[in-house]
């Protein structure tokens, strides 16, 4: 079965009423074609309410973050169960900001995924190596080092995976301007997607939607998505222009 496209705009710590207000009405002009690709916007989180009601059903709406706590003396902190009582189907987890700027480990960030997932979201899991990992040969050892952590989680119920899109975001890639290679993305989604056949489950793996992400823009993104292992992008700068919805149609 053909995995359906996902298309992800991570607004990241960006965005004021007025700006939001104008990049919801520029997505709800956009078609898109539901049957082929999943477009999903995580906006800040104060901002979470003002999209869920204001973006068209078409279009969902992600977290960037999740706690890892549920309801209750946890203070600053916004609990999967708020983003369900919100209506809000996504969370990212993971992403390589939370990891380095907020010291998420590997098992915070499994924890995170788990806990999301038990809850009724989906999840885009972020995972990535830097410059210097990729320098000294040791991209698939740390992406899949970041995978295992969250397959320990799940072992017991595989079927939670039909719920998780893995992004894969270069560190090096991320708001740099130099995006990934096509070979280079496309061996290290492949990669992913053969550790996922070898250490979880074939039959997760030919389903699980890797995307892509790291300086995506509009001249990009028709040459990356063509690539057979990559299912679409998870894209911050450009996601917050115009040029995002020429990248919305290079999935559909
Ligand atoms: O979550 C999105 C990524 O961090 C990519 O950001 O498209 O600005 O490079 P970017």
């Amino acid at each position: 079965m053909a995995r359906k496209y996902v298309i992800g705009g991570n607004w990241k710590s960006n965005g004021t009423q007025a700006s939001v207000a104008s990049l919801i009405e520029m997505l709800n002009g956009v078609t898109v074609d539901t049957e082929s690709v999943e477009v999903v916007i995580a906006p800040p989180a104060i901002f979470l309410a003002t999209a869920k009601a204001n973006l068209k059903p078409e279009i969902q709406v992600s977290a960037q973050n999740v706690s890892l706590t549920g309801l209750g003396a946890y203070t600053g902190e916004i609990a999967a169960e708020h983003l369900v009582d919100l209506g809000v189907q996504w969370t990212l987890t993971g992403h390589s900001e939370r990891r380095a700027l907020y010291g998420e480990t590997d098992f915070v960030v499994a924890e995170k995924t788990k806990r999301a997932l038990d809850h009724g979201l989906n999840v885009i899991l972020c995972v990535g190596e830097s410059l210097d990992e990729r320098k000294s040969d040791q991209t698939l050892n740390v992406i899949t080092r970041q995978l295992k952590a969250v397959a320990d989680l799940l072992v017991n119920d595989l079927s939670l995976w039909s719920r998780v899109v893995v992004a894969y975001e270069p560190v090096w890639a991320i708001g740099t301007g130099v995006v990934a290679t096509p070979e280079q993305a496309q061996d290290a989604h492949k990669n992913l997607r053969a550790y996922v056949t070898s250490h979880i489950n074939p039959e997760v793996a030919s389903e699980l939607r890797i995307i892509y992400g790291g300086s995506v823009n509009a001249k990009n993104s028709a040459e990356l998505i063509a690539l057979h292992d990559v299912d679409g992008f998870l894209v911050g700068g450009a996601s917050l222009k115009p040029e995002f919805v020429d990248i919305i149609q290079s999935a559909q």
